[in-house]
């Protein structure tokens, strides 16, 4: 798998496998066995989506199995409001204990899930000093709009993040978010990548004729959208076979005009809104 360059110089994969709504560990071994076999080790969890436990036991199978070592993989968890409210930003005791709980070691990124607004200045403050200490390798924020970076660094933050994870597709492209992440070297991860293939955009007319065009499924037309726009997907799926076919899009190409109409689908679509996730904000 082709990687990206953040920030700091650690490299991340191009496309990671996300686990949100996945509660089969006989599901997740079949996943990740697949994901190692195709050369895919980027995967992303979450305290809320109860995967941790169940991600990190099938990726030390493999790794007990040999057929990968840790520093292979590149996984993402997060810290969830309710953390950040318990102890104010103080979270250094929910990484560790999530650490030992699931033997990884290290987490290859820390994420703040959610700008929960008293708390997510003082979590980032704290998230540096465990990046600093190397228990997580690089730091991230997701669903920030721009102004909740410049409030973290009115707070003090002196390391820009490496990556921003937002709700990204092409019927939400966010250029605000991407120019201001381009401009200060912020590598965006896109969740929801496929818009979870809705009716809208299963059925959407112009990625069907190019998927027809191309020789590809809708979805790798989406996925190679993303990869040229220099997102990085993070793209959930239960089923084995769409792990190849949603990590199979490094041997074409979209023309640049293709490209640009798939970037003009924008309609500032969300499934994830703000009010409901971050309440009170
Ligand atoms: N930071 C955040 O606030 C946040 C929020 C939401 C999500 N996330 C992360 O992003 C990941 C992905 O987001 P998501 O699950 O919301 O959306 P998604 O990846 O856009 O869509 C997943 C849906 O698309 C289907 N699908 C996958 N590949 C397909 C293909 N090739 N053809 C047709 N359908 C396909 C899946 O079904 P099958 O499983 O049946 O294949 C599933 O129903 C999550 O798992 C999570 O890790 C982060």
């Amino acid at each position: 798998m082709e990687s990206v360059i953040l920030n700091n110089g650690c490299r991340m994969p191009k496309v990671m496998l996300g686990s949100f709504q996945m509660d089969d560990p006989a599901v997740m071994d079949d996943i990740v066995a697949t994901a190692v076999k195709e050369g895919v080790f980027g995967f992303d969890t979450s305290p809320s989506y109860k995967t941790e436990g169940m991600l990190a036991s099938s990726v030390l199978k493999q790794i007990k199995e040999g057929n990968a070592k840790r520093s292979d993989f590149f996984i993402d968890t997060k810290i969830d409001s309710w953390q950040m409210i318990a102890k104010k930003g103080d979270i250094r005791p929910y990484v560790m204990a999530a650490l030992d709980k699931t033997g990884l070691e290290y987490w290859d990124m820390l994420l703040i899930h959610w700008p929960q607004p008293e708390n997510f200045a003082a979590t980032y403050l704290t998230m540096e000093k465990l990046y600093e200490e190397g228990i997580v390798k690089n730091i991230g924020v997701c669903n920030f709009s721009v102004r909740h970076f410049e409030e973290i660094e009115k707070a003090g933050a002196h390391i820009v993040p490496m990556v921003a994870q937002n709700e990204i597709h092409p019927l939400n492209t966010e250029p605000e978010l991407t120019e201001y992440c381009r401009k200060h070297n912020i590598v965006i991860q896109a969740y929801s990548p496929l818009c979870r293939m809705i009716y809208k955009m299963k059925n959407n007319a112009l990625i069907n004729i190019l998927a027809e065009k191309y020789g590809k499924s809708p979805a790798q037309i989406i996925l190679r959208w993303h990869v040229q726009q220099g997102f990085v997907p993070i793209v959930k799926t239960s089923s084995s076979k769409r792990v190849i076919e949603n990590t199979d899009i490094f041997s074409f190409e979209l023309s640049k005009e293709d490209q640009e109409a798939v970037s003009k689908l924008d309609e500032h679509f969300k499934i994830f809104l703000e009010s409901r996730c971050c309440p009170g904000y």
